[in-house]
C-alpha cells in the first residue's frame, strides 16, 4: 500500500495503476475510519481493480463554530485499517497541499444545499463539493463511493457530477449500524456514556415513522409531530431538523408520496448526530 501526500505523487501512483490496466474506485473520507468507511471498502474493492482511500479534514466544510481543530486524527490506525482491508492507495494531504494560499474557485450545488443541514450548516456544502470536485480531478477514479448516512451530501454530489458531466460514477452504499441500531459515525466517539445509551433513540424514531406510514400514515405534520415527541424524550437532546421530504428534489412533502427521505439532525451532548431512512410510500 502507497502512502501519499503530494498531488503528484498520487497522480504518478493512480497513473502506474491505469497503465496495468486497473480502474480505480475512490472512497473520499476525513478519516477516523470505521466500519461505515470499510464497508464502502469492500464495495470498492468488488467493483474495481484499484481502491483510493483519500483522508482529508476538509477545513473549507466547517463553519468557525465547528470542531475542526477536535475532529479526530488517528492517522495511523486509519493507514492499519486500509492496509488490511486491502487498500491500493492512501492519499493523506495537508490543507497546504489541498489549498495551498486559498482558492478563490468554489463549487456551489444550489437549492438541494439551502435546506435540511444547509440550513444551520449554511457554507458545509460548498466545503464538501469544491474538495469532491478537487479529488475527483487529481484521482479521476472510474467510480467513487459513498454512505446514505450522508443522504444530503450523497443527493448534491450525484448533482454535481451530472450537472458538470463529471466522467465518473457514484456508488451509494447503505448505512452501517451498531448492534442497537445507531448509525456509525466518527462523530460518535464524542458521546458520552449516558448520551451513547440514548442515542440508538434516533433511529427508533425513524423507524417508528416508516411503521406508521407502512399503517397507512400520509400526513407529513403528524408523523414529524410525533418523532419530534419521542426525540424530546432523549435526556438532553436538541433537535435541529425533523423533516420528511422528497428523495430527489429534498422539497417538503407534506402528503406522503413515491419516495420520501425522513432525515433527522439532533444534538447530543458533543455531537451533531444525523440519520435517515427512504421510504418508500407508492403512489
Ligand atoms: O463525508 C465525508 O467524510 C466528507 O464530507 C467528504 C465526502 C470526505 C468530503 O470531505
Amino acid at each position: 500500500m502507497i502512502i501519499a501526500e503530494t498531488i503528484e505523487q498520487i497522480r504518478d501512483a493512480v497513473e502506474s495503476l491505469r497503465q496495468q490496466g486497473k480502474t480505480v474506485g475512490l472512497i473520499p473520507t476525513m478519516g477516523a475510519l470505521h466500519q461505515g468507511h470499510m464497508s464502502l471498502v469492500r464495495q470498492a474493492r468488488q467493483q474495481c481493480d484499484a481502491v483510493v482511500v483519500t483522508i482529508f479534514v476538509n477545513p473549507t466544510q466547517f463553519g468557525p463554530q465547528e470542531d475542526l481543530e477536535a475532529y479526530p486524527r488517528p492517522f495511523e490506525q486509519d493507514a492499519a485499517l486500509c492496509l488490511q482491508a486491502g487498500v491500493d492507495l492512501i492519499f493523506s494531504p495537508s490543507p497546504d497541499e489541498m489549498y495551498g494560499q486559498g482558492g478563490l474557485t468554489w463549487v456551489t450545488v444550489e437549492k438541494l444545499t439551502e435546506t435540511l443541514c444547509g440550513e444551520s450548516r449554511p457554507t458545509h456544502f460548498r466545503g464538501v463539493t469544491t474538495v469532491c470536485t478537487k479529488l475527483f480531478n487529481i484521482v479521476q477514479p472510474d467510480k467513487a463511493f459513498f454512505g446514505q448516512k450522508d443522504a444530503q451530501q450523497v443527493i448534491v454530489i450525484q448533482r454535481m457530477v451530472q450537472d458538470l458531466n463529471m466522467p465518473l460514477e457514484i456508488v451509494v452504499c447503505p448505512t452501517i449500524r451498531e448492534n442497537d441500531g445507531l448509525a456509525v459515525s466518527s462523530r460518535n466517539q464524542y458521546l458520552t456514556p449516558d448520551e451513547r445509551k440514548y442515542a440508538p433513540a434516533l433511529y427508533q424514531t425513524l423507524q417508528w415513522c416508516e411503521g406508521e406510514v407502512q399503517t397507512g400514515q400520509r400526513q407529513a405534520t403528524a408523523l414529524i409531530d410525533g418523532m419530534t415527541r419521542q426525540v424530546n424524550r432523549i435526556p438532553g437532546a436538541e433537535i435541529d431538523y425533523i423533516r420528511i421530504v422528497d428523495a430527489q428534489t429534498l422539497g417538503n412533502a407534506e402528503i406522503l408520496r413515491d419516495r420520501v427521505l425522513v432525515a433527522l439532525a439532533v444534538r447530543l451532548g458533543r455531537a451533531r448526530l444525523i440519520d435517515n431512512i427512504l421510504v418508500d410510500v407508492g403512489g
